[in-house]
């Protein structure tokens, strides 16, 4: 391999999430008071959405070149050479892009998730989520005091995850359910939606009225031989379908906190504006530009690392935890792994986990419903680390059992 995915980063003291943040984010202790068997470097961190990796060097030389500029004032996407990268990522990956006009930018996926439920739902409307979700789906409404409606994905018993479409139509057809926050490719079953299943997502709410925002923050990183489709590709004749991307999980570059969010409506799209502040950080234009513009075959070596993580999690898994339920997920880095028959009375598995086994990861309560006895397993760490995260989750789930 020509990128070294085996180096490990010092992210100690960086006021970084995945080190500093657990505590906070995890289990709510925002005194920093818990204590653990084990010290903070001690801990395996499969925990939230970002990479053990280095960010890319085209992207971090990309940020130096605009530092050596010397003022970083206010600055907001100006030049059209940002979008001509982004369309011609989309239109390369998936045959796809958006007008230019269309394309406003935000400091990241989850506030734009806020400020849309506000702009585009009233105060007695209901917001439509597929279960189990990443948990700013809940978020976002619960904010703005908005009743979620959650209709559970089904489960075939190995970990593959359909929806119930006539539970989503009764759900999108009560009138009172103006927008459906869709997650596209899913976080956490890891499954990226057929033609066919978006489809039919986009006809029942075009029949009943429904905005859908399409979250397609993992797009990019799919299992290496398989292809995402853009709702939007899909779904063409409805402009009450807003859909967001974001370089920040491909590249590692989530600190930077930048994100696309197409909006096709006009008059949707004066209100984004009308209601933000809309001036952008200028590090991370460089950023997400150079990353769109990578002529590099980084992100094609990332996604085989990544592929050997998951056959080695499910050869793994297959060896010593063989009543455990998991798929290799068909997108994302994250794992979602059934342990419910290991640890039938626990339900604060990542308490479980941080106390027996010294591993940081996300348990079934954080993915709103429908994931009881699941964890979800953050696989975008260098293999040694993997093996022995995956060593010390088994040895806990067993000993556990004894
Ligand atoms: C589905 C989904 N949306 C959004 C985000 C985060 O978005 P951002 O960092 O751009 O706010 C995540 C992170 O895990 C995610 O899984």
């Amino acid at each position: 391999m020509k990128y070294n995915f085996d180096e490990k980063i010092d992210r100690q003291h960086t006021n970084c999430m995945s080190t500093d943040g657990f505590r906070a984010y995890i289990f709510h202790d925002t005194e920093g008071t818990m204590t653990f068997p084990y010290k903070d470097e001690e801990f395996i961190r499969m925990w939230i959405a970002d990479m053990e990796f280095a960010t890319p060097d085209f992207i971090l030389n990309a940020i130096r070149t605009r530092l050596d500029r010397r003022i970083l004032g206010y600055t907001k996407v100006f030049d059209p050479a940002y979008y001509e990268a982004f369309k011609n990522w989309t239109d390369k990956k998936y045959g796809w892009h958006c007008e230019k006009e269309h394309l406003v930018s935000s400091p990241g996926i989850v506030p734009a998730l806020y400020w849309l439920v506000g702009f585009l739902t009233k105060c007695d409307e209901k917001v439509l989520i597929m279960t189990p979700s990443y948990k700013h789906f809940m978020g976002a409404p619960m904010w703005h005091n908005r009743e979620l409606l959650c209709t559970d994905l089904v489960n075939d018993g190995t970990g593959y995850y359909t929806i119930d479409f006539d539970d989503f139509e009764r759900k999108a057809a009560d009138p009172k359910t103006t927008l459906c926050l869709f997650c596209n490719p899913h976080n956490p079953s890891g499954r990226i939606w057929t033609e066919e299943e978006l489809k039919r997502v986009g006809d029942i709410c075009k029949k009943h009225g429904v905005y859908i925002v399409s979250d397609e923050i993992h797009c990019d990183l799919i299992r290496t031989g398989l292809q995402h489709i853009p709702m939007a590709k899909v779904v063409t004749d409805y402009d009450k379908l807003i859909t967001c991307m974001a370089p920040s999980k491909t590249f590692n570059i989530a600190g930077m906190m930048f994100s696309n969010v197409i909006i096709p409506n006009d008059k949707t799209r004066e209100l984004w504006y009308s209601k933000r502040y809309m001036n952008d950080n200028p590090l991370s234009i460089a950023a997400a530009q150079a990353a769109y513009a990578m002529e590099e075959d980084w992100l094609d070596q990332l996604k085989l690392y990544l592929d050997g993580n998951f056959k080695f999690v499910y050869d793994y898994i297959a060896a010593r935890l063989p009543e455990a339920k998991f798929r290799i997920p068909e997108a994302t880095y994250l794992g979602w792994v059934d342990v419910s028959a290991y640890l039938p009375r626990v339900d604060a598995l990542p308490k479980f986990f941080a106390e027996n086994a010294g591993v940081l990861l996300e348990g079934g309560n954080m993915f709103v419903q429908n994931s009881n006895g699941f964890i979800r397993l953050n696989v975008a760490c260098q293999r040694d680390v993997l093996a022995d995260g995956m060593k010390r989750i088994a040895d806990a789930l067993l000993h556990n059992r004894k």
